[in-house]
């Protein structure tokens, strides 16, 4: 198929960060008086904090002041991090280092493309950092997904055409980014979620080695 890079979205594919971003988003419900349920959790997936916390309050039917609002970012922030602190290379998701190993061992070029401004630090603390060329983050990302600019931006820093990209994502949103950018897609997780995807797989132990040749050839 003639790829000559990839590229990886972070939470829910490298790691199962989703768990402790639906913990912090909880803490801050249950505090403001109501609930929010893993279901609702699905809505946050590959979406910024900001507009996550827009979410929130409005399933909460929570107004706020914009002091409120920036102390709750703020907050909700600090509970995540405090989990972040104690992770290690043991939540990196089955097969991931297998599959980045592959690439690298080819010299295929990889970058990141993620909605977290935590993403530097994850793949600090999960040990993975080295594998990537280029990290696209929430820090360098000015348009939310299903908009192409993350995984445009990648590409461009790894000097690769878009149409000699793939992507793996678990959000829909994410998904139709790549679509969107003229990227392969490869949906990792519930197929019925994420149908418009090029190819999808439950996970990464899925993907074998072959596959992957046939993509880079
Ligand atoms: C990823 C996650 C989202 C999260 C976003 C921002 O896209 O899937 O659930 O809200 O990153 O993360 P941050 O670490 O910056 O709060
Ligand atoms: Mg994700």
């Amino acid at each position: 198929m003639g790829i000559k890079a990839f590229i990886f979205d972070l939470d829910g594919v490298i790691v199962d960060t989703a768990k402790y971003h639906y913990l912090a988003w909880k803490k801050l419900a249950n505090e403001l008086g109501f609930e929010f349920t893993l279901e609702q959790n699905e809505l946050f997936k590959g979406v910024s904090r900001k507009r996550c916390l827009e979410i929130l309050l409005d399933i909460g039917n929570v107004t706020a002041t914009q002091d409120q609002f920036d102390t709750w970012m703020v907050e909700k922030n600090e509970d995540y991090l405090a989990y972040i602190d104690k992770m290690d290379s043991s939540e990196i998701l089955p097969d991931v280092p297998r599959v980045l190993n592959y690439l690298k061992g080819k010299d295929i070029p990889m970058a990141l493309g993620s909605a977290s401004k935590n993403a530097r630090a994850i793949l600090e603390k999960v040990g993975l950092i080295s594998y990537f060329d280029y990290l696209v983050d929430g820090t360098n990302v000015t348009k939310a997904k299903p908009d192409p600019e993350v995984f445009l931006i990648g590409a461009n820093k790894l000097g690769v055409p878009p149409n000699a990209c793939v992507v793996f994502e678990d959000a829909l949103a994410g998904i139709q980014a790549a679509n969107n950018a003229g990227m392969t897609s490869i949906g990792i997780g519930d197929e019925s979620i994420l149908s418009e995807a090029r190819y999808n797989y439950i996970d990464f132990t899925q993907i074998s080695n072959d596959f992957l040749d046939r993509l880079i050839t």
